[in-house]
């Protein structure tokens, strides 16, 4: 089963991601009630690199880097700050911005959930309540209206089992929950969630294509001799890769993460929830079983590939990407990177990351799978999750004290680049 993409006059898209809370600045949410429990490793966001003012010269600076779409998030937690209580002022700003992109001709994509909430929403309706599914709901509804019919493609959610792994069964991030059983709940009405908001962009947009953002990583045994090590690394595939391109083409999952957890599941509205599937890939992890952190193994990354650590201690290996996106074709739907960059301050590895990555599509391709679009992470550099600001992801450096954008040397690759891929009809 093969499927179109839908955009007839964009058939291939080359873009820049960034989500909301990591660029904007000043958005009270979830995730600053962590930070002020200090529960990052890092820096708190605090203003960002202060975005939410300055979206419209982001936008032009990633034209000027050769992009022709732009994946930005829309914040809830600004949309929709007290439960029931909408801002028209937000919803406004974003409307701007989206009108802003169609003016300079960049095809906006926009991600409804990237990993922050309302703080009220685990208080009043927590994932695992089907409560849930209606809020998420709602909150697309008003946003798909106030964004209107210039926006052509959504991604409702992105990477949700890197966030219910992390949020509800090893409590790293918000809501910090640790516990099996909240997990499987959580895990289905996220879905249905899913369900529930492309439906709602259809209602409300027809014409528009809507797709998942799936974090998939490439995983490989330590010790390749070893039966143990190697039965973990495939289990963590199957789980952590598999399960979810599973349940998006099938409409039901068997998600098995040894000795935690079993479930089995199914929702017969998810294959048809998706016009494309998104794969954001960036790394590969080592498994050694037993470990000496967790029984069943710890995981590590090493520099295998030869081609050094990224700033943040990623490997590097670019033919992953490829086995990933082959992975993801077994769905049958177009696929769209979605996410893909590398943590590096003096931009000494991100020419060699981005033109490896740009060959490993040409091959897919050559292997008669169309790549429909790349979407580098990111535009600019950020706040990381739980590490602050250290990481540096951005094509454009930015300086925190004066807010100023650079453009780093790589800019001119990632253009080179786009152009070649938007050369081929
Ligand atoms: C997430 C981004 C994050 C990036 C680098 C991705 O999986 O979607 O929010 O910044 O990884 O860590």
């Amino acid at each position: 089963m093969s499927r179109r993409f839908p955009l007839p006059d964009r058939p291939r898209l080359w873009g820049v991601a960034l989500s909301h809370y990591q660029v904007e600045g000043g958005d009270h949410c979830d995730w600053t009630d962590w930070e002020a429990g200090r529960r990052t490793r890092g820096a708190p966001c605090g203003d960002a690199v202060s975005s939410w003012e300055q979206y419209e010269t982001d936008a032009l600076l990633a034209k000027a880097a050769g992009a022709n779409a732009f994946r930005f998030s829309v914040s809830w937690s600004r949309v929709e700050p007290r439960q029931g209580e909408w801002s028209d002022d937000v919803l406004g700003r974003y409307r701007r911005l989206v009108d802003h992109l169609a003016a300079i001709g960049l095809e906006p994509v926009v991600t409804l959930f990237h990993y922050t909430h309302p703080s009220w929403f685990h208080r009043s309706t927590p994932w695992t309540s089907s409560a849930s599914i209606d809020r998420f709901a709602r909150f697309t509804r008003r946003v798909v209206e106030a964004l209107g019919g210039s926006v052509r493609v959504y991604v409702p959610l992105n990477e949700p089992l890197v966030f219910l792994l992390a949020g509800y069964l090893d409590g790293q991030i918000p809501p910090g929950v640790s516990d099996p059983a909240s997990f499987r709940l959580a895990f289905g009405n996220m879905l249905s969630a899913h369900a529930a908001s492309s439906a709602v962009i259809r209602e409300l947009n027809p014409a528009a294509a809507v797709g998942v953002a799936h974090n998939m990583m490439a995983f490989a045994p330590d010790r390749w001799w070893n039966p143990f090590d190697r039965l973990i690394a495939a289990a963590a595939h199957r789980c952590y890769n598999q399960s979810i391109v599973e349940a998006y083409a099938e409409g039901r999952w068997n998600f098995v993460l040894p000795p935690l957890l079993r479930m089995k599941g199914r929702n017969d509205d998810l294959p048809a929830s998706i016009d494309f599937f998104g794969v954001n890939y960036y790394s590969r992890l080592h498994f050694r079983s037993p470990g000496k952190e967790r029984v069943v193994g710890d995981f590590h990354y090493r520099d295998r590939s030869g081609r050094g650590l990224t700033d943040n201690g990623w490997e590097v290996v670019p033919e992953k990407l490829g086995a990933m996106l082959m992975e993801a074709s077994q769905s049958g739907f177009p696929l769209v990177v979605t996410e893909n960059g590398i943590a590096d301050a003096t931009d000494t590895m991100r020419v060699a990351f981005l033109e490896a990555h740009a060959r490993e599509i040409a091959v897919v391709e050559a292997r008669g799978v169309p790549i429909h679009g790349y979407f580098h992470w990111s535009l600019l550099d950020n706040y990381e999750w739980l590490d602050g600001y250290g990481p540096r992801f951005g094509l454009y450096e930015v300086d925190r004290t004066t807010m100023q954008r650079t453009a780093r040397p790589s800019v001119e690759t990632f253009r080179e680049l786009g152009r070649k891929f938007l050369s081929v009809p």
